[in-house]
């Protein structure tokens, strides 16, 4: 059906064919040397992250996954704690909450930007919340200083899922210093996409980046003498390498989605698709890093779209088509249809376009040529 070459979701080739050449250097320094856990490696990683972040440490780990548990466990939530979170977000997010042994208590989202409600926060605070967990969805910060000062007048501590958002700003302050801490993941789609699976933790307090130092290597210190119990959720010496090559240009990398986004706004506009595509929105004070581009589709169409987007050869993906607290595995967890309205229009409405750094104009016109084709016949069978 498709006249067109195909257009990916998400091209992680482009970044890694560009750097191809420091990459096998840094694969082949990290193999001569033989230090495989550990090392200078990951010391770099982390001292060039935090600086990045303009925090004052970071901790590579396992995954974005892996940071969420060390930054749950290194604050010491646990059994008894609830903490505040978006129904809207990947799973990740709430199954940490859980694996600790705390209760996730879910708030709806605003439904311009997807990130939790600040002003809804205050109405789901009991005496046993311990923390607000505040995901930068799709690219961009949640509204912080509401949240901040809910979380001043009640004594919660805030962390931050910013899996999506390296490099995002508010307030002209980086994702990874709005909180007590920040989880970050390297995911190969995120914004620093690494090879394989990794993530990071980043604060500015000594205490918690001890605590979740030591949490992620077995809870020792030193060597074989155990205080508490963690585990291993290093990150690999190879992966800090690849991922130090790749760091310095994530700016530009950012820059080029960011471009990306203005391009199909002019050609939402330019098409007439307004009325029938609603562009993502860059809030006051942000800067939206794009990690998707993700439009809401009018007239209950969404699902047609994509079928026909993804018969056309079109990546598109729809995150997320259920929220969380309608997985089958919350059944018994007290929420149900309607609980969270906005979160539920949200899942039956979004839709991720192709992006990533590299995507071309003439791609971007084939996406958006293509939705209109499939809107502008709707309407008219519609009329
Ligand atoms: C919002 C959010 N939190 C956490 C994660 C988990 O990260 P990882 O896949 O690296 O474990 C993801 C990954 O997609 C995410 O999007």
């Amino acid at each position: 059906m498709a006249t067109h070459t195909p257009v990916p979701l998400c091209d992680i080739g482009i970044t890694t064919r560009e750097l191809r050449p420091q990459l096998d250097e840094a694969l082949k320094r990290v193999l001569d040397s033989g230090q495989l856990i550990n090392g200078p490696e990951v010391v770099a990683l982390e001292k060039e992250l935090s600086d990045y972040c303009e925090s004052n440490y970071a901790l590579g780990c396992g995954s974005g996954t892996e940071a969420l548990s060390l930054a749950l466990h290194g604050l010491e939530i646990g059994v008894g704690d609830e903490v505040i979170l978006p129904p809207y977000t990947f799973f990740a997010t709430v199954g940490s909450i859980i694996r600790c042994g705390a209760t996730p208590v879910f708030c709806d989202i605003d439904p311009v930007t997807f990130n939790i409600d600040p002003y809804q926060i205050e109405s789901k605070i009991t005496p046993k919340t311990k923390a607000i967990m505040a995901v930068h969805l799709f690219g961009q910060c949640a509204d912080m200083e509401p949240i901040w000062s809910i979380a001043e007048r009640h004594g919660l501590l805030v962390i931050e899922d910013a899996a999506q958002s390296l490099g995002a700003e508010y307030k002209g302050r980086r994702a990874g210093t709005l909180g007590a801490v920040a989880c970050l993941s390297f995911y190969p789609s995120k914004n620093l996409g690494g090879f394989g699976d990794s993530g990071a933790v980043v604060t500015n307090d000594p205490e918690w980046y001890e605590r979740m130092r030591i949490l992620r290597m077995h809870g020792m210190e030193p060597r074989y003498y155990h205080h508490m119990v963690g585990w291993n959720g290093r990150i690999d010496a190879i992966q800090a390498a690849l991922l130090r090559v790749k760091l310095p240009h994530l700016d530009r990398w950012i820059a080029e989605r960011r471009q990306a986004a203005k391009n199909y706004d002019a050609l939402i506009e330019s098409n007439h698709l307004h009325g029938m595509l609603i562009r993502p929105m860059e809030a006051k004070n942000c800067l939206h890093t794009y990690n998707q581009y993700v439009v809401r589709v009018q007239s209950g169409k969404r699902d047609e779209l994509l079928s026909y987007l993804k018969a056309s050869q079109i990546g598109c993906e729809v995150y997320y088509p259920l929220s969380l607290h309608q997985r089958p595995c919350f059944k018994n967890i007290g929420y149900s249809f309607g609980s969270f309205p906005a979160s539920e229009e949200a899942q039956k409405c979004t839709l991720a376009l192709p992006m990533f750094p590299g995507i071309t104009q003439a791609q971007q016109e084939i996406v958006v040529h293509t939705c209109a084709a499939f809107l502008r016949q709707t309407v008219r069978s519609a009329a």
